[in-house]
């Protein structure tokens, strides 16, 4: 495996590749890597001549008070798990490579549509920042495909419009939430909780479990959508949202829909958990 920490040596790595006539998969990350980012390399591997995984904190993606200052920030392990993963190139760079003119008045790129609800409503810029970084790495490394794991479903639609809107020419494929034994979604945050926390967090996973449940039972959504917030609120959760929408878009759901997707949003001690999964009703 290659480590590069400036956008010259990546982009010349990457010409190189494209001069051999190689394909290329993209994998950003923030680093703090686990099982759920090795499985989005080991897909890239399957699916790709070359690999490259990046490991970036991008600051603007976080608010004010947000974690930026606590991220773990752990390039050794994580370049070690990498290459025993089989990985061709980490890009690892440093602020002043991806924020030439620093960061305030700096060039944005915004997907309006879905950036203001769910998680975009309680992280304000959020979604605008990730949307930027990822842009720059979609430029400096135009790969053929880039992988994103569902956890992070609203970012994943929040990629995909971007990829369409600004007619870059690749592939963006969504890849299965990865999760431990208790069924709690695999996040470098959990780290972030105590041992007391970690064995009630799974109740993430169950409460969307149970409202998939109610959903198929024909429950109506608002009364699922609430009695599931109480839930987590009573069991100690700072729940930001508990929400059932439309899976493609994120829209609220009409009465003709059938493909829905169950996303939740809370707090747990000093963490914030996501999580969702998909129903489909269509039979
Ligand atoms: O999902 C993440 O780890 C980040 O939001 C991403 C896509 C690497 C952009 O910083």
């Amino acid at each position: 495996m290659e480590t590069v920490f400036d956008l010259q040596q990546l982009r010349e790595k990457v010409r190189q590749w494209r001069r051999e006539g190689l394909t290329i998969a993209l994998v950003p990350t923030m680093g703090n890597l686990h099982a759920g980012h090795i499985s989005l390399l080991e897909r890239a591997r399957e699916i790709a001549d070359r690999t490259v995984v990046s490991i970036f904190v991008n600051p603007i993606q976080f608010g004010r008070g947000e974690d930026y200052e606590r991220y773990p920030s752990t390039l050794e392990a994580d370049s070690e798990k990498l290459s025993a993963a089989g990985l061709h190139l980490l890009f690892a760079p440093n602020l002043g490579q991806l924020y030439p003119g620093g960061m305030e008045d700096d060039t944005r790129v915004t997907v309006p549509q879905l950036s203001n609800i769910l998680c975009g409503a309680f992280r304000p810029g959020h979604f605008s920042g990730v949307a930027t970084v990822v842009t720059k790495l979609f430029i400096n490394v135009a790969p053929d495909k880039a992988l994103f794991g569902e956890k992070d479903y609203q970012q994943l639609l929040v990629i995909r419009r971007l990829t369409a809107d600004l007619c870059f020419p690749i592939e963006i494929i969504g890849m299965p939430i990865i999760r431990e034994a208790d069924g709690l979604a695999m996040s470098s945050r959990n780290g972030y909780l105590s041992e007391e926390e970690r064995s009630r967090a799974p109740l993430i996973n169950q409460s969307l479990r149970s409202a998939a449940e109610a959903l198929k039972a024909g429950g109506a959504i608002t009364d699922i959508e609430r009695e599931h917030t109480d839930k987590l609120a009573a069991a100690g959760f700072r729940p930001e949202y508990f929400s059932i929408r439309r899976l493609d878009d994120l829209a609220l759901p009409g009465p003709a829909d059938k493909r829905f997707a169950i996303l939740v949003a809370a707090w747990l001690g000093s963490a914030r958990l996501i999580d969702n999964i998909h129903v489909d009703l269509g039979g």
